[in-house]
């Protein structure tokens, strides 16, 4: 039997309209089953309604609609705050390392401090804190240091120690290398597949960048406008992509072949950050589908079993023979 970490349904978020703009539907009805100890990828461009959802997931905002269980147990959210014990076990890391961080705070001062907030070894907070910084890979000397004085590598390493700190399950990991130097996204990455692996972790990595979860994730969701389009294990979706935004993604996946790179430009196949009105009508990918018919103009598909677990929100795709 499947071991299920967290299960999410039919989230749904709306965003009142800023200054007389109308509301925002930044996430519509949105399921996700995490396996216990395996990594669910979830991808999609920008504001796809990525980071409302680990939002939403956390506990730092709740949902307009729909429910989160983990360990089988709702997640209580208040308007203002999710059940503390579950929030405990589900930790959030963000893109911007330093924007979790307090710049008037040592590194060390900072670990204890969550320590101290959720009563753990209360007697030994330091020996916790320089056991929490060797398993991200930084000697205990760093305790000492403060925010300004970690390169942006070290303080996501930081950041992630504060996460583990309070000895969760689940790991949201929010675009954690997007922002760091290139030579440093591969470190970060063999650093978090060695904690997952060590810890018996479980993953929700997001990324904008295909080719980052296709490497990492067991499952994968690809989002467009707030929705999930396609959802299977990572071979479905990568071996036989169903939604053709999906290919389009794959398509923009620079390969190191100069000709080959021009001739996927000259075939449009990079240009997949086009920005697209709101859709009231139809499929929400409609204007930007190389495949369109007349009839995604007026009939919106869901997201359906095409076969195995394999989901698809498209019509052409649906009816296709596998
Ligand atoms: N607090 C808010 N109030 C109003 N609209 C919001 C709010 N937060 C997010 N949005 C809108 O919700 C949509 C989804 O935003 P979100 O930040 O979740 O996208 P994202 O996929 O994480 O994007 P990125 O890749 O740029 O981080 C966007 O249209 C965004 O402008
Ligand atoms: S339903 Fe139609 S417009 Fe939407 S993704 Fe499928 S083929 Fe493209
Ligand atoms: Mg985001």
């Amino acid at each position: 039997m499947v071991d299920l970490v967290l299960r999410a349904a039919n989230l749904t978020k709306v965003y009142r309209g800023r200054r007389g703009h109308a509301p925002v539907d930044a996430l519509s009805d949105v399921s996700l089953d995490l396996e216990r100890g395996t990594t669910f990828g979830i991808v999609g461009e920008s504001g796809c309604g990525k980071s409302t959802l680990a939002r939403l997931l956390v506990g730092l905002e709740a949902p307009t609609s729909g429910t989160i269980r983990i360990d089988d147990q709702p997640v209580v959210i208040s308007e203002r705050s999710a059940s503390r014990e579950l929030a405990r076990k589900i930790q959030l890391v963000f893109q911007d390392p330093f924007s979790s961080l307090d710049p008037r705070m040592t590194v060390g001062k900072a670990l204890k401090e969550v320590l101290t907030v959720h009563s753990l070894h209360t007697d030994m907070t330091s020996l916790r804190a320089s056991e929490l910084l060797s398993m991200v890979g930084l000697t205990r000397r760093f305790a000492e240091r403060y925010p300004h004085e970690l390169s942006g590598g070290q303080a996501q390493r930081v950041a992630i120690a504060r996460a583990l700190a309070v000895e969760p399950e689940i790991l949201v990991l929010d675009e954690p290398t997007s922002a760091l130097d290139v030579s440093v996204r591969a470190e970060i990455i063999n650093l978090l597949v060695r904690i997952q692996d060590e810890l018996k972790l479980s993953y929700l990595f997001i990324s904008h960048d295909l080719s980052m979860v296709r490497h990492i994730s067991d499952d994968i969701a690809v989002m467009y406008l707030g929705r999930v389009v396609e959802m299977g294990r990572y071979d479905q979706v990568f071996v036989t992509p169903l939604h053709p935004y999906t290919s389009a993604l794959e398509d923009a996946i620079p390969v190191p072949n100069p000709e080959h790179e021009r001739s996927r430009q000259a075939a449009g196949a990079v240009a997949v950050h086009v920005q697209v009105d709101k859709v009231t009508r139809g499929c929400p990918y409609a204007p930007r589908c190389a495949l369109v018919e007349p009839r995604c103009r007026d009939t919106a598909p869901t997201l359906t079993e095409k076969a195995n677990g394999h989901m698809v929100s498209c019509l052409v795709a649906l009816d296709d023979a596998q």
